[in-house]
């Protein structure tokens, strides 16, 4: 679909979003911070429709850090529910429209039983989808993701002088991932709460006031004109 402004032949492969300030959303409407995560939700679909309307191949939320745990036991009861929930309504529906769900992330023992098993079926259920693929990022850290691909150096055996860029990509979470292009963060925090750390290395970042349950397909599409316009060097002279 073309979209006013955007030169759909420079769609960014792959979108990363930090899902930010639905606490804020909600308290700031007299509401509970976890009415703020439950309205979030239709953000996310939103921002799929958008992305599926410009032909993003990757989006990437951020869903659950490695730092979350830190918040009261009852909002992180509350999340790990909703999370399955969501799984639940939803992935019919991105079934149908050609996504393939992904997940990266740390599965401990904090991660409900039935989380995982939620996550496994909507993988397998959307695997052969092509369209658009949407990874969630739940009890991830981009520390954390280091840290294990590390540790599977060490268990292989690698010696230290095979260890270049190649080898550590191969041992992150998703191999297949390509590096975000354009990473969004709303609510207007400037900072990557250890979101894709090694992905992101040349990533353009744009940051938004708009909080998480107010972020539609426009805001996407603002973020993608904002994309459009930057010069992206990595490291060598504009083209
Ligand atoms: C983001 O919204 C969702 C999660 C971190 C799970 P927040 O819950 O961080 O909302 P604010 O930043 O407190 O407003
Ligand atoms: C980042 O948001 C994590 C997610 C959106 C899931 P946070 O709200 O946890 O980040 P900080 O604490 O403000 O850095
Ligand atoms: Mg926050």
């Amino acid at each position: 679909m073309d979209v006013p402004g955007i030169d759909p032949g420079r769609i960014p492969v792959h979108v990363a979003a930090v899902m930010d300030g639905n606490g804020r959303w909600a308290q700031r409407r007299g509401l509970k911070r976890t009415e703020g995560h439950a309205a979030g939700e239709e953000a996310l679909m939103d921002a799929v429709e958008g992305a599926l309307d410009l032909g993003v191949r990757w989006l990437t939320v951020y869903a659950f850090s490695t730092e979350n745990w830190r918040r009261p036991t009852d909002e992180v009861r509350f999340l790990m529910g909703f999370n399955e929930s969501l799984l639940v309504r939803r992935r019919d529906e991105l079934n149908d429209k050609g996504v393939r769900i992904r997940f990266i992330g740390r599965r401990d023992w904090r991660v409900p039983k039935r989380l995982i098993r939620r996550i496994d079926e909507s993988v397998a259920l959307t695997q052969a989808n092509r369209t658009l693929t949407l990874t969630i990022a739940f009890n991830y850290g981009g520390k954390a993701e280091i840290i294990d691909a590390v540790r599977r150096l060490v268990d292989e055996g690698v010696p230290a002088a095979k260890i270049d860029e190649k080898a550590i990509a191969r041992r992150l979470y998703d191999p297949e991932m390509p590096d975000p292009d354009l990473l969004v963060r709303t609510s207007g925090e400037y900072r990557l709460s250890n979101f894709l750390l090694w992905e992101a290395a040349y990533s353009e970042l744009v940051f938004t006031e708009v909080l998480w349950p107010d972020f539609r397909r426009e805001h996407l599409f603002d973020a993608v004109r904002e994309y459009q316009a930057r010069d992206r060097r990595f490291g060598g002279l504009s083209g």
